[in-house]
């Protein structure tokens, strides 16, 4: 991608920028010498390999090999394009960034986000006037006092109100000249059969979706009678992805992160009576099951340390069996899990508001580890006869199969055995021919990749070369550009062994001619992920490099190699001597291509 926002603006951004107040505002970091280190926003990890270098200006994990710098770091993290990270930090420092200096295409891009945004923030804007200040209101603000909602909980969650009526909103968007394509896209009007509009939020109370960072990316409605259907939700939109967004995270952040665990409820009036309790690390999943994305989001809000999620259910099943299949992702994020299981007929909302906070955080105290709960619930459906038990062992033993760590595995196979009272080995046992079944399966299924985009993305993990030597060099080269004549002039490159390396070393011989620039500049040019990672990880290397250190190394280089070459030929003699043509063959043939390589 060819780069149109100005090398000087480019530059006064990243001087303003800091890299470690922007990861630390989306991933948990804690100091480790000169560096930060953290959980890996991208891939499950336990223990923390990634690695910030406020020096440096990047960030690299050792773990699955993402790396690069600020902007690289967003437009991972926010799934977003170049130009709307280097816009979003921009924004972030004050600087004022001039259109013109983007190209006509990267302008659509980030213009299409920002102003489904921007429509999304008025239209909340909209319905919340409607609601605080309009005589068609006065149902809906009787509704919610009616449900007992404060006046703060319905200013903090700017909640609103869409009047009855085909084309309220349509008529606000054509006072203020919205093209209502626009609308459409942000799933706020519903296009007729034949021509024109409608209002998808009709006579509803207005619930605003606000993500992590604060910008509103959907809109929720519930009706105020028995109509149905009772919930009506934007669809997904550029904006609005429903797998991978919780309901309230952006008021619970702050509390998740100090108390360290989280309250995961499943509707909107359950969040909010969550919240007026003073329960204010909740969020909810609104009515889809909890993903592993969800999880992995949570985990990163809640920081590090001991982390704890409560699932808070209903006595209905659906919730319930969900649940099941996110021991593994829990697992995963070293968040512990437990079941607040309310007692029958009462859902958050209406248990905080007959029974009071007090009870609720009796229920939590004594909440039961989402395995235990697992189990227990199995028991209460199956019983504890011999076919109970079959079942109940047919039940879990496919759960058990999906968690990845061994060990683990293993200490929950002994938790079922004894909970049930059976022999630990048939539990193994069924847990093992699950495990064999789901992975024929997955070798029958070619990978979809994206599908949910709730799988570890491990898949473009790097592999990071092993060859030290090389690795030095290709550091060196990075850190101390002024190396690069003598690099050219004795022919190092030619002498590389491992070719992803040697590539990254030409493409950096190429951009340092052309600009002669910084090696944070190096970013700005590389197209290639696996540049972009490798590059990374090199620059994660500390050393200082005088200039005759730099020499002395590239002459090691060289002689290694050399004997490298020499320890070839002498093999090719004995080769011959002994007459083992296969042999013979195999050493020519890496002969000539190291002849090749050397031009
Ligand atoms: N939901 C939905 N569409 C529906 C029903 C439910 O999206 N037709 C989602 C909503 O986010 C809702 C959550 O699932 O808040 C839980 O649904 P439910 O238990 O039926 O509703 P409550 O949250 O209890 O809603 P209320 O208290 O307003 O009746
Ligand atoms: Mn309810």
């Amino acid at each position: 991608m060819a780069l149109h926002i100005s090398d000087d603006k480019l530059s006064e951004i990243r001087n303003a920028a800091d890299i470690v107040d922007m990861v630390s505002a989306r991933v948990f970091l804690k100091k480790a010498g000169k560096d930060f280190v953290g959980l890996c926003p991208f891939h499950a990890e336990k223990t923390p390999s990634f690695t910030v270098s406020a020096g440096k200006q990047i960030f690299h994990c050792f773990g699955c090999g993402a790396g690069g710098d600020i902007f690289n770091f967003l437009m991972k993290y926010d799934g977003i394009s170049f130009p709307e990270a280097v816009q979003a930090v921009a924004r972030q420092y004050g600087i004022a960034m001039p259109e013109k200096d983007m190209s006509p295409q990267q302008k659509k891009q980030v213009s299409e986000r920002e102003h489904l945004l921007a429509l999304n923030r008025r239209v909340m804007a909209f319905y919340r006037d409607m609601l605080l200040k309009d005589p068609k209101g006065a149902a809906a603000r009787q509704y919610l006092k009616q449900r007992k909602m404060n006046r703060e909980m319905i200013e903090q969650f700017s909640l609103g109100f869409a009047p009855p009526g085909w084309d309220n909103l349509i008529r606000f968007l054509r006072k203020y000249r919205v093209p209502l394509e626009m609308a459409e896209k942000a799933g706020l009007i519903v296009p007729k059969k034949q021509r024109g509009y409608y209002d998808r939020f009709r006579n509803r109370i207005i619930f605003p979706i606000v993500d992590v960072t604060g910008q509103v990316v959907a809109f929720g409605g519930r009706v105020m009678d028995d109509a149905k259907p009772k919930y009506l939700n934007s669809p997904e939109t550029p904006v609005y992805h429903k797998g991978r967004t919780l309901y309230g995270i952006h008021a619970a952040r702050e509390k998740c992160r100090s108390q360290g665990c989280v309250f995961i409820v499943e509707g909107y009036f359950d969040l909010l009576a969550m919240h007026q309790h003073g329960l204010k690390n909740s969020v909810a999943t609104l009515g889809t099951a909890l993903t592993r994305d969800h999880i992995r989001r949570l985990s990163r809000a809640v920081g590090s340390g001991d982390k704890k999620a409560y699932l808070v259910f209903d006595s209905d099943e659906a919730g319930i069996n969900a649940a099941k299949r996110t021991i593994g992702a829990f697992l995963e994020e070293s968040m512990e899990a437990a079941v607040v299981l309310l007692p029958k007929g009462y859902d958050p909302d209406s248990y905080l508001f007959e029974q009071g906070p007090g009870a609720f955080d009796k229920l939590a105290q004594s909440a039961p580890s989402l395995f235990a709960f697992l189990i227990d619930s199995a028991i209460a459906a199956h019983g504890l006869t011999v076919e109970g038990k079959v079942r109940i062992i047919g039940e879990i033993a496919p759960v058990l199969a999906e968690i990845a760590d061994s060990v683990a595995r293993s200490l929950y196979v002994r938790h079922l055995a004894e909970s049930i009272g059976v022999d630990e080995a048939a539990v193994l046992e069924k847990v093992r021919e699950n495990r064999m079944k789901a992975s024929a399966r997955s070798e029958r299924a070619p990978k979809t990749s994206g599908s949910g985009g709730d799988a570890p993305q491990r898949a473009d993990a790097q592999k990071i070369p092993e060859d030290r030597l090389e690795k030095q060099v290709v550091a060196m080269m990075i850190q101390n550009p002024e190396v690069l004549p003598e690099i050219r002039e004795r022919g190092i490159l030619a002498y590389f062994e491992d070719a992803q390396l040697r590539e990254l070393a030409e493409w950096i011989c190429r951009v340092m001619d052309r600009e002669a620039g910084t090696a944070s500049d190096l970013f700005n040019s590389v197209e290639d992920e696996k540049h972009r990672q490798l590059l990374a990880s090199l620059m994660m290397e500390d050393v200082c490099w005088a200039q005759d250190s730099c020499s002395l190394l590239l002459s090691q280089f060289i002689q290694c190699r050399q004997r490298k070459q020499t320890d070839l030929l002498q093999q090719i003699r004995a080769a011959e001597k002994s007459n083992d043509q296969e042999l013979l063959i195999k050493l020519l043939s890496k002969k000539q291509k190291q002849a090749v390589e050397r031009g």
